[in-house]
C-alpha cells in the first residue's frame, strides 16, 4: 500500500523518477484470466482520451455493460457508436453528466441507482483551464471545482449505491472505483497555513499548472483518507494515474506561446505515452489490483508511493483539514452522512 512507501517518494517526485516511469516502465500485460463478463462500469469523460480507451480495454476484457458518463449526448453518441462497431454484442448507455453541476451529478446518480450492478467505476473526467473560470454556481474555480470537489461528490454520492448493488448482485468481489489522478500532483505548489478551499478560488494567483497539479494532490489526500473510513470488503477505492501521455484531448487549446508550444511538443513526444499505454495502467488500477490497493495511488502497473508531502506532519495536517473542508463543502447533500452510513 501507498502508505508505506515513503523511502521511494523522493525518487517519484524527482524528475529521474519521472523520465523512468515514461521510458523505462513497460506497459504490462492485463494476466491472462481476467475477465469482467457478466460485469458493468462506469467511466466519466469516457467520448474522448483516456476515458474511452479505458471503455475499449474493458470490453477487450469482456465487460457486459458499460455506462458512458458524458456531459454532451452528441460526442457521446459518437464515441458509443464507434465501441458499438468495434463490440457488436455491448450494451452501452450515454448518460449526461456535467461535473461543473451538483444538479446533474446528482440526477446521474439517481440513474445509476437503477443499474442491476455495478463492479466498475472509473472517475476519469478532468480539465485543466488556462484562465481562472469561476463555476457560476458553487463560485469556485473551475479546475477545482471539475478535477476536486464534484468528482469527490460524485464518488461520496456512488458509495451507498455501490454498496447496495454488491449486496443485490451477489458478486465475490467487492465493487471498485477509481479516481483518475496524475502524477503531476508529485510536484504540486505546497498548500498555505489555514483553510484549503479559498486558495483555490484567488484569481490573482492562479496559474493552469498551479491549480491542476494541486487538484489532483487533493484526491490523494481524500482518496487516502476515505479508504481508512471504508471497509474494503464493501468497497475498493483507489487512485490510478495514467502517466503523461500524447494523443489525448487534454490541453487541446492551450494558449502558449510559439516557443512554449514547440517545446511542450518535443517535451510530449519525447516523454509521452501512447493512450493504449495510458489508459491501460488505469485498467490494471481497476481491474488487476484488489484490496491491496484501497486508499493508494496505482500507477505504472503497481502500487507506488503518495507524493513526499503525505508522509509528512504538515501533510497529515493539511490532509484533516482537506478532509474536514470537503466534507463540509458537499454536506448540502449529506456528504459526512453518507460516509457514515457506509462504514456501517
Ligand atoms: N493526458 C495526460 O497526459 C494525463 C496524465 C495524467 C492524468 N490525466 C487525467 O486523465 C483524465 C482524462 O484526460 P485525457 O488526457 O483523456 O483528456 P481528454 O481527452 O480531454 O478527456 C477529458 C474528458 O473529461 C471530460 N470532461 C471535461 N470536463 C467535463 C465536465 N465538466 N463534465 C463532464 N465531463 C467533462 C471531457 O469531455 P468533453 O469531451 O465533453 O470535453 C473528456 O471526455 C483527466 O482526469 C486527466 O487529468 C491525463
Amino acid at each position: 500500500m501507498s502508505q508505506y512507501l515513503e523511502s521511494e517518494a523522493s525518487f517519484e517526485g524527482h524528475l529521474i523518477g519521472f523520465l523512468y516511469r515514461q521510458w523505462l516502465i513497460y506497459r504490462k500485460p492485463i494476466p491472462t484470466g481476467i475477465n469482467v463478463s457478466g460485469q458493468t462500469a462506469i467511466v466519466t469523460g469516457s467520448n474522448s482520451g483516456l476515458g474511452f480507451e479505458a471503455a475499449r480495454q474493458l470490453f477487450q476484457l469482456g465487460l457486459t455493460h458499460l455506462i458512458m458518463g458524458v456531459r454532451s449526448q452528441a460526442r457521446g453518441d459518437a464515441a458509443a457508436d464507434k465501441l458499438r462497431k468495434e463490440f457488436p454484442e455491448s450494451t452501452i448507455s450515454v448518460w449526461l453528466v456535467d461535473m461543473e453541476s451538483y444538479d446533474s451529478i446528482t440526477a446521474f446518480v439517481k440513474k445509476c441507482e437503477t443499474l442491476p450492478r455495478i463492479d466498475i467505476t472509473i472517475l476519469n473526467a478532468g480539465i485543466r483551464c488556462d484562465n481562472f473560470t469561476t463555476v457560476k454556481a458553487t463560485g469556485h474555480e473551475k479546475t477545482f471545482q471539475v478535477n476536486y470537489l464534484s468528482t469527490i461528490l460524485l464518488a461520496i454520492l456512488l458509495l451507498p449505491v455501490l454498496k447496495s448493488k454488491k449486496l443485490s448482485s451477489n458478486s465475490s468481489s467487492p465493487p471498485r472505483l477509481s479516481i483518475v489522478t496524475s502524477d503531476t500532483s508529485y510536484w504540486a505548489d505546497p498548500l498555505k497555513a489555514g483553510p484549503v478551499v479559498p486558495q483555490f478560488d484567488i484569481p490573482e494567483e492562479y496559474k493552469p499548472m498551479r491549480s491542476y497539479p494541486r487538484s489532483k494532490l487533493l484526491q490523494l489526500y481524500f482518496v487516502s483518507k476515505l479508504a481508512e473510513q471504508i471497509n474494503a470488503d464493501d468497497i475498493i477505492v483507489n487512485a490510478s494515474n495514467p502517466g503523461f501521455c500524447k494523443g489525448t484531448q487534454f490541453g487541446d487549446g492551450a494558449v502558449m506561446s510559439f516557443i512554449s508550444s514547440v517545446r511542450f511538443w518535443i517535451f510530449q513526444n519525447l516523454t509521452g505515452r501512447t493512450v493504449e499505454s495510458g489508459a491501460s495502467a488505469v485498467i490494471d488500477g481497476i481491474v488487476v489490483k484488489g484490496k491491496e490497493s484501497h486508499g493508494s495511488y496505482v500507477s505504472d502497473w503497481g502500487i507506488r508511493p503518495y507524493p513526499k508531502v503525505l508522509y509528512t506532519e504538515e501533510g497529515q495536517d493539511i490532509r484533516e483539514r482537506v478532509w474536514e473542508e470537503t466534507l463540509e463543502e458537499l454536506n448540502f447533500a449529506g456528504a459526512s452522512r453518507i460516509i457514515e452510513e457506509v462504514k456501517r
